[in-house]
């Protein structure tokens, strides 16, 4: 029996609807933008495995510090004790973060970064004594599959079932040109209420709703009303983190910061689990007391990783030298994002940094169209890998592609499109 067979009889995958889904493809092994399986052939990871490996499979100046790491401490207890991974992934991330940002809380991927936020903001304010328990989030968001961040997420088909469980949140559109007014109106209405503990968004672009862009202008000004009103903003940079949309962090395209941030994905360069939540001293100091009942009580038997922590300290290494591979790939996206434009079968290109995304044109949408598994599987077969959100493609892969190889993503892509007969 190969890897795919042997997997098919004990193997329950994410987001994976067993009864329809094709076998696991079996991979063996990696190198810079391309995956190989059992069969030795290779495919292109176009979506860098799920947008967390930014600079290439099997890097081996993170896997080095890993094995360094290896055969000195692997993990261990992080309440009482500290190891210097762990110092210099927190002192470096800060480094890179607006100056207000000055303590790191550790947790293991993206959904708890968010978790973390969301408790420290509504224990922020219970411990000021003026207790305050509504969270503004966007309509179409996703922060996470746990129950916190399902409940700042749009509700919808992946949370349907949990519905009735999930907290309320106060929702507003994702602002435009066109609804700007409205939103803006209906924020401060939220606002003005007095009882908004904290703001969180996905700066810029909403990724898996879609990679739904937004303009800067529009964010700044209800970040700007949030902050003037004290209500705590939260950027959830899990997705849009370390270089992904042609500045270092989605917030640095905005003049007001947030108060918090969610970082996971890219931090260890896609090498393994890490998130963390960054906030101001402001917040940290409402947690301080003698009353023990101020603590944050949260924490994970693996929080603090020695692994994870050196990898992401290598990561955040490789990052500070990655800005002229970055800015190159963002201009061979923008260029390709351009001959995309008229194409008759896309709607609505759109680039930022080295993001691209465009809706294939059907009758009829939603996630669970045929469409997404028609495109999914074309490019598989022609040894690409994308992952559809509905009839929405995006190309966004590990900065280190290879002109050759991005070509052929686009080319394999122009070709599942001529074939479709939707
Ligand atoms: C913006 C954002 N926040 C949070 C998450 C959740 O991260 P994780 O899948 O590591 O739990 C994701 C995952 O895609 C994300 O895109």
């Amino acid at each position: 029996m190969n890897l795919s067979e042997r997997d098919q009889r004990v193997i329950w995958h994410p987001f994976t609807q067993h009864q329809t889904a094709s076998p696991a493809i079996g991979l063996v092994s990696g190198e810079g933008a391309i995956l190989r399986d059992e069969n030795g052939r290779d495919y292109i990871d176009a979506i860098s495995s799920w947008w967390t490996n930014l600079f290439g499979h099997a890097h081996p100046q993170i896997g080095a510090r890993v094995k360094q790491q290896l055969d000195t401490l692997e993990h261990a207890i992080f309440a009482g004790f500290t190891h210097a991974p762990a110092v210099e992934v927190a002192e470096k991330l800060l480094g890179l973060l607006p100056a207000q940002q000055q303590k790191v809380f550790f947790s293991d991927n993206g959904s708890t970064s968010v978790e973390v936020a969301i408790k420290m903001a509504i224990q922020y304010w219970y411990n000021l004594g003026t207790p305050r328990t509504t969270l503004i989030a966007f309509e179409g968001a996703y922060h996470g599959d746990t129950f916190g961040a399902m409940s700042v997420g749009a509700r919808g088909v992946f949370n349907q079932p949990f519905e009735s469980l999930l907290f309320e949140v106060a929702a507003v559109d994702l602002p435009d040109d066109d609804n700007f007014d409205a939103v803006m109106a209906r924020f401060r209405t939220l606002i003005d209420s007095g009882t908004v503990a904290a703001f969180i968004y996905e700066p810029l672009v909403q990724g898996s709703a879609g990679m739904r862009m937004y303009k800067a202008v529009h964010l700044e000004a209800m970040l700007r009303y949030a902050r003037e009103k004290r209500v705590l903003c939260i950027a959830d940079e899990v997705f849009t983190g370390f270089g992904r949309t042609g500045k270092l962090f989605a917030s640095d395209y905005l003049d007001t910061k947030p108060d918090m941030y969610c970082i996971s994905k890219g931090i260890t360069g896609g090498f393994l689990p890490l998130g963390l939540t960054t906030c101001t001293r402001d917040i940290y100091d409402a947690f301080l007391s003698d009353d023990k009942l101020k603590t944050l009580f949260h924490g994970h038997s693996y929080t603090g990783n020695l692994l994870a922590c050196a990898a992401a300290t290598a990561s955040l290494d490789v990052l500070s030298a990655s800005a002229p591979m970055r800015e190159d790939l963002a201009a061979r996206q923008q260029a390709a994002a351009a001959r995309l434009q008229s194409h008759p079968q896309l709607r609505n290109v759109r680039q930022l940094g080295t993001i691209v995304a465009f809706e294939v044109h059907t009758h009829g949408g939603g996630y669970f169209h045929q469409l997404r598994d028609i495109l999914y599987e074309g490019c598989i077969r022609r040894g690409v890998l994308l992952r559809p959100l509905g009839n929405t493609l995006y190309v966004l892969p590990p900065y280190c592609i290879t002109a050759e190889q991005l070509d052929k993503v686009y080319a394999v892509i122009e070709e599942v499109l001529a074939e479709l007969t939707l």
